[in-house]
Order: C-alpha cells, then sequence, then structure tokens
C-alpha cells in the first residue's frame, strides 16, 4: 500500500547510472585488453546480469561502491561458458550478448526469465544469419532460449526495419569479430551509445545519417568510464515535480544525450519548467543538472522520429498527458507492445482503472487529460517502468493505490521508493 503524498517535492536527488550505459561499459570493457574501471555504475538487476554472464565467460569483474573495475581480456579473450547464459529480465545482455556470441569459437546458450522469453529475437536472429552467424531459438518459436554456435561471420549492410539500438548494437558487435564492414542503417536514429562508446575504446567506426559502419577486429584498450544518471530513471522524478503542486526538484547528473533527451523536449512542448543547469560531456554524453518546478500542462502530439528518443518514457508521458488540459496522441510506438510488458496495454488499462479517459491504438494512444485520477490496483506484470509510472500517479490520486510486485523496480532503479521518499520529508 502506498502513502498517499500530498505535499510538495522539495529538495535535490542524484539518479542512479544509466542502464544501457552501464550494459556496454561492461561488454567493452570485457572485449577490451586491460582494465576498465566504470564509476556509478547502475546495481540494477539487469545490468548484474551483464556482470554475471562475463563473469562465466572467464571474465574477473569487481563490484564496490558503485565501481566496478572489469579485467578485460581483449576480442578473442572469452572462455567457453560451462553454464547457460542467464539474462534475466534483461533484453539488452540478451540482444546484444548474442552478437558477441556470434562471432566466438565456442557455443552458448543464452536465455533469461519468463518475459524474455516471450519477446521478440528475429530481429536480431535474422540479420545475424545473414552475417553467417548460426543462432536458432531452441523452442522454434523464434524467442530465448537462443542458442549461438561461434562461427566466421562475414560483414554486410543490415537495413533495419525498426529504430533499435539492441539491435544495431548486437550487429556492431558481430562486426567486430567479421571479414569486412559492417553497416547498419535504421528508419530513425536510436540510442548512440554504442557508437560513442565502441569509438572511445578504439573501435574504428563511422555514422553518417541514420548509417553506422564498423571495422572489424580492432585493439580494444580498457577505459575510465563515469556513467551518467539515466534520464529513464529521472524521467519518474521530472513528472512528479511537475505534476505535484508546489513542487520543485533538483535532478543532480542526468544524461541528455540528444538521441536519449525526448522526454526533455516533450515536457518543454507540453508547458513544463525545466532548466538545465551545469551542463558538460563525460566519456561524449552529454549531462546536466535539471532543476524542474511545478507547471501547468497541455497536451500534445508524439509521433515519428522523437519516438525512439523516448520509448522507455512513454508509460511516465502518458501519466502527465492524463494530469494535462486537452488531448495526446502517441503513434508510431508499437515498439511499446514488445517491451518488458504490452506497455499499450498496461498503461491503458491501470490508467482507465484511476479514471482517466484513454484509448489504445495499435500504435500508441490517446489520453483526453483533466479526468480526476482515483486509487486502483495496478497490475504491472514485473514491468518496472509500469511500477514506477504509477506510483507517481498514485501521488495524484484520491485514495489508495496498490502497485503489485512492487519490487519490481529493482531491474534499473534499486532505491526508487527511497529517493521519492527523501524529496517528501
Ligand atoms: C536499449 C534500447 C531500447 C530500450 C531499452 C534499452 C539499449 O530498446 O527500450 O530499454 O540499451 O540499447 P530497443 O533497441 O528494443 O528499442
Amino acid at each position: 500500500m502506498l502513502q498517499k503524498l500530498h505535499q510538495p517535492l522539495r529538495g535535490e536527488i542524484e539518479i542512479p547510472g544509466d542502464k544501457s550505459i552501464s550494459h556496454r561499459a561492461v561488454m567493452f570493457g570485457s572485449l577490451a585488453k586491460g582494465t576498465t574501471e566504470i564509476t556509478n555504475f547502475l546495481q540494477g538487476a539487469d545490468c548484474l546480469s551483464t556482470i554475471s554472464c562475463f563473469e562465466k565467460m572467464g571474465i574477473a569483474i569487481e563490484n564496490k561502491n558503485n565501481t566496478v573495475t572489469v579485467h578485460g581480456k581483449g576480442l578473442h579473450g572469452l572462455l567457453p561458458p560451462s553454464e547457460i547464459l542467464d539474462c534475466g529480465n534483461s533484453g539488452t545482455t540478451l540482444r546484444l550478448m548474442s552478437g558477441i556470441l556470434s562471432g566466438q569459437g565456442f557455443s552458448s546458450v543464452v536465455t533469461g526469465d519468463s518475459s524474455i522469453q516471450k519477446r521478440p529475437m528475429k530481429r536480431i536472429m535474422e540479420p545475424l544469419q545473414n552475417m553467417g552467424a548460426s543462432i536458432t531459438s531452441m523452442k522454434g518459436n523464434n524467442c530465448a532460449p537462443l542458442q549461438i554456435r561461434g562461427c566466421q561471420l562475414h560483414g554486410f549492410h543490415y537495413h533495419s526495419p525498426i529504430a533499435s539500438a539492441q539491435v544495431k548494437s548486437a550487429l556492431l558487435l558481430a562486426g567486430l569479430y567479421a571479414e569486412g564492414c559492417t553497416s547498419v542503417t535504421e528508419p530513425y536514429i536510436s540510442r548512440n551509445h554504442s557508437e560513442l562508446m565502441l569509438r572511445s575504446f578504439g573501435a574504428d567506426l563511422t555514422t553518417q545519417h541514420t548509417t553506422v559502419t564498423i571495422q572489424p577486429n580492432p585493439l580494444l584498450t580498457g577505459q575510465k568510464i563515469q556513467v551518467p544518471g539515466d534520464i529513464s530513471s529521472a524521467a519518474y522524478f521530472i513528472a512528479a515535480a511537475l505534476l505535484v503542486p508546489g513542487s520543485q526538484v533538483l535532478l543532480k547528473n542526468v544524461g541528455i544525450n540528444p538521441t536519449r533527451d525526448g522526454i526533455l523536449q516533450v515536457a518543454l512542448k507540453m508547458g513544463a519548467n525545466i532548466t538545465l543547469q551545469n551542463e558538460r560531456y563525460q566519456n561524449g554524453e552529454k549531462t546536466a543538472d535539471l532543476l524542474v518546478s511545478y507547471s501547468e500542462l497541455k497536451g500534445t502530439t508524439i509521433e515519428g522520429e522523437i519516438i525512439p528518443t523516448l520509448i522507455d518514457e512513454i508509460p511516465i508521458i502518458a501519466i502527465m498527458a492524463a494530469m494535462a488540459q486537452g488531448t495526446t496522441i502517441i503513434r508510431d510506438a508499437s515498439e511499446l507492445r514488445v517491451k518488458e510488458s504490452d506497455r499499450i496495454q498496461l498503461i491503458t488499462e491501470n490508467l482507465a482503472a484511476m479514471g482517466a479517459k484513454i484509448e489504445a491504438t495499435d500504435d500508441g494512444m490517446i489520453i483526453e487529460g483533466g479526468y480526476p485520477l482515483q486509487g486502483a490496483v495496478i497490475s504491472t506484470h514485473k514491468d518496472h517502468r509500469i511500477a514506477m509510472s504509477f506510483t507517481i500517479a498514485s501521488l495524484l490520486a484520491k485514495g489508495e493505490t496498490t502497485i503489485v510486485d512492487r519490487d519490481c523496480v529493482a531491474i534499473s532503479f534499486p532505491d526508487f521508493y527511497e529517493k521519492l521518499a527523501s524529496l517528501s520529508e
């Protein structure tokens, strides 16, 4: 049962490390020669799954006080795992690692929890097979568990039908082991953390519009990586401060890479009062502190190329839309149906249970804002982003809200509830 918070949120918090960047730092550090030191590493369950998989392939990794040290053994240093590689709930671990495993000299099996075993893997299997990989769905349903037999790969140019950083990154990582160069063209630019970080490790990688090309067999060298705070985690506090009257919060150290900052663009368009302070770059990633103040929001339309830059924030944007005046239309976001849960369905069901006017569409939703919310029982299907979004909704609702399986926030934000409580003391 959540305590309903009426009082304004005030104060400042540090945002925990970026999930996408934390995964990549462990993976690329494992494939580099020498030591990679990662500070502000996200201690979420997903990133711990990545550490555990690379440990099973013989990489020594220390994890103390939010700093992770990876003792990389070079591109060809991974050992055959003696067990199945368990990615837990993490699609990023499973898809990116499949790219790496396709180019090894050994066989492996990758899988994860019941949610990930339902998520589509054809999107990486097909293009990897085109590069010569032997990768099969063991249940024949194009989902994990996947059996991957290491093969000699050859580069090719993949035109991806979807803007997906997981697909793009899986192919770029396979491209490290291929003969010839590998290119990926996407319909819109997806998050570019792999490109920025691989380049800093020494990879030869070029970007032109929505095409990225990587050359094989680089010498990757261990790096010091400072992980910026995750804008996807900051999003819950951005929304809370915008929506709870009288609030003002300072969110420190938030990554604002332009391929991830769609939530800021949309919030500003909806009338949000957000100012950026202390803008700087860390390992090529733009970072800032965000001062967010209560604002009266208005509805908007969200579609097209901005969608990949805010795809994980749509659950919390839907809550903002429900509290805004006017109509919000979200289109071109059918990817939401194949995330940790079918997020279009869960957002719609839960917001409707709270009294919002919302209609699901095939690729998004239409929300008529301004109807008062009331407490409800929220089903999460153990989807961390649904649990956090509806916790913020509960602050704005009359009566009690129960978030089923609320502990699933540990996937990406283990101390989410503590941080939220600290702003209302
Ligand atoms: C991620 C890419 C996105 C995002 C996911 C993390 C990444 O997925 O939704 O949470 O780290 O590359 P897609 O590539 O499937 O869009």
